[in-house]
C-alpha cells in the first residue's frame, strides 16, 4: 500500500494537531449556536469524525453522499446527489465537512442545494485546499492545510475506492494511475 506512495505530505501527528486547531476556533466561533456539521461521504469520514471529537459546544451531525468522480483523478465537473440529510437545516447553521476541495464544483452544488433549504448561515470547513485547481470562485472558511497540484490519497481520500483507511496523507505515484 505504502509502496504506491511517492511521499507523505502530512503525517499522523501534524493531522492530529492541524484537527485540534480547527476544533479549537470552531468551538469558539460556533459556541451558543447548536450548529449542524454535514459529513460529505466518504471523503470525510476520518476528518469528521476527529473533528467533531475536538468540538467543545453542543452540536448535531448529519451525513450526505455525492458524486462528482468516477474511478479516474480527472474531475467530471458534474455532480450527482447520492444520499441526502436525514434533518430539515432551515434556521440552523451549517458547517459542511470536506475532504478536498479541488475545482469547486461539489462545493458549489453543495452551497446552493443547501441554501435553498433556508438555513441560519453556511460555511465550509475543508482538510485541504488544492486551491491552484479552482475552476470556481470559492475560498473555504476552514482551511486544514494547502495543497499543490498533487493527487493525494490517505485519511479518507481514495483512487478507485483504495487508500481511505491510510492514517496519513500521501502523494499517489501517477504510475498507479496511468497504468
Ligand atoms: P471538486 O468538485 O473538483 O472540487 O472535487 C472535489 C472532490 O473530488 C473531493 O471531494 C474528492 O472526492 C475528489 N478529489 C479531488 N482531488 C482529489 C485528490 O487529490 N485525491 C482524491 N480525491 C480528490
Amino acid at each position: 500500500m505504502y509502496n504506491d506512495l511517492e511521499r507523505i505530505l502530512f503525517s499522523k501527528e501534524q493531522i492530529a494537531t492541524r484537527v485540534k486547531e480547527l476544533g479549537a476556533q470552531l468551538s469558539k466561533d460556533y459556541a451558543g449556536k447548536n450548529p449542524i456539521f454535514i459529513c460529505i461521504l466518504k471523503g470525510s469520514v476520518l476528518f469528521f469524525s476527529d473533528l467533531i471529537k475536538e468540538i467543545t459546544v453542543p452540536i448535531n451531525l448529519d451525513f450526505m453522499a455525492v458524486s462528482s468522480y468516477g474511478s479516474g483523478t480527472v474531475s467530471s465537473g458534474e455532480v450527482k446527489m447520492v444520499k441526502d440529510l436525514d434533518s430539515s437545516i432551515e434556521n440552523r447553521h451549517v458547517i459542511i465537512v470536506e475532504d478536498i476541495v479541488d475545482t469547486g464544483h461539489t462545493l458549489t452544488y453543495l452551497i446552493k442545494n443547501l441554501k435553498a433549504r433556508m438555513p441560519a448561515s453556511i460555511k465550509v470547513c475543508t482538510l485541504l485546499d488544492k486551491e491552484c485547481r479552482r475552476e470556481v470562485d470559492l475560498t473555504p472558511d476552514y482551511i486544514g492545510f494547502k495543497v499543490d497540484n498533487y493527487f493525494v490519497v490517505g485519511y479518507g481520500l481514495d483512487y478507485d475506492e483504495a487508500y481511505r483507511h491510510v492514517p496519513e496523507v500521501g502523494v499517489l505515484k501517477p504510475e498507479v494511475y496511468t497504468k
